[in-house]
């Protein structure tokens, strides 16, 4: 089968280092787990560094990068490609993870429970020592190039009976737990993400403590180390703290008016 050659994986490498700060042995697993050939999962709430991880490992690795967002319309077409018409002809063109298995590019399936289920089991012989990706509508099994590594990120926090990673899908993975940084690295990563000084960082992440405090008690989650570095970002730009607080992380936590008080509060008695 002749597939379409748009696919430029030149354009899916990271040229640059992405600022990672190791949290445990994440860096060791994935380099052995990916030289076994090994599929990866992570697991951690929003916001806690997965895809940052990821593309220090791609870069790390010097393989090509291709990430999908999932969401409850993405079909396994979407993922292994369809054919196009254009100008009278047909032609297949790959989907992201054909042309990751082609190519031997890393393949970062992102919320993998959002998919549907139809769509997560095509990753099943790709995740398996078979290595293959079943092209059913060119009646084709796609072999993995040696370099071509699976992984896929899952939010635990998010559980419930219909958002749940399958067990014949988590027991094909090497599992990696991701959480928000310890303090004292949350606050570094901030100051090195944002330039912040370590005082007001020390404070973020204080305040980040006292919003996670609050999950199960009115929040479904608290302020990720994404959201911090929004609002040091704000407050580097020249907005004042409680307003940062304000807007990049009670806002965006929750809609409710009291809690919204109560986490602004909380900003009120630190800033
Ligand atoms: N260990 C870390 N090292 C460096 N930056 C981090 C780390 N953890 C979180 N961050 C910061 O937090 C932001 C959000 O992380 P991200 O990787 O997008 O989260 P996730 O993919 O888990 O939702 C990153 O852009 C980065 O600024
Ligand atoms: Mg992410």
């Amino acid at each position: 089968m002749q597939a379409s050659h748009t696919f430029k994986p030149e354009e899916y490498f990271i040229r640059d280092e992405p600022y990672y700060e190791p949290v445990g042995e994440e860096i060791e697993v994935f380099l052995a787990a990916y030289k076994q050939q090994l599929p990866i999962l992570l697991k951690g709430p929003t916001g806690c560094g997965k895809t940052r991880f990821m593309e220090h490992m791609a870069w790390r690795l010097q393989k090509p990068f291709i990430t999908v967002s999932c969401h409850d319309d993405l079909t396994a077409s979407d993922l292994v490609g369809r054919f196009l018409v254009s100008g009278g002809e047909t032609r297949w063109v790959d989907g992201p993870l054909a042309r990751a298995v082609r190519h031997g590019a890393i393949c970062y399936l992102d919320e993998i429970v959002e998919a549907r289920k139809d769509t997560t089991v095509v990753i099943h012989p790709l995740a398996d020592d078979r290595r293959v990706l079943p092209m059913e509508k060119v009646g084709e099994l796609l072999e993995a190039s040696s370099d071509f590594c699976l992984a896929i990120s899952y939010n635990p926090g998010y559980q419930s009976v219909l958002k749940d990673l399958k067990q014949s899908t988590r027991q094909r993975f090497v599992a990696l737990e991701f959480d928000y940084p310890k303090a004292e690295l949350e606050a570094a990563i901030l100051c090195r993400e944002t330039g912040i000084d370590t005082t007001l960082a020390q404070r973020l992440v204080k305040f980040a403590h006292m919003t996670r405090n609050l999950t199960g008690s009115g929040l479904e989650e608290g302020a990720s180390t994404r959201l911090l570095v929004h609002a040091a970002k704000l407050i580097s730009a020249g907005i004042s703290p409680v307003t940062a607080c304000h807007t990049c992380i009670a806002q965006a936590l929750t809609d409710d008016a009291d809690m919204l008080a109560a986490v602004n509060e909380l900003s009120a008695s630190l800033f």
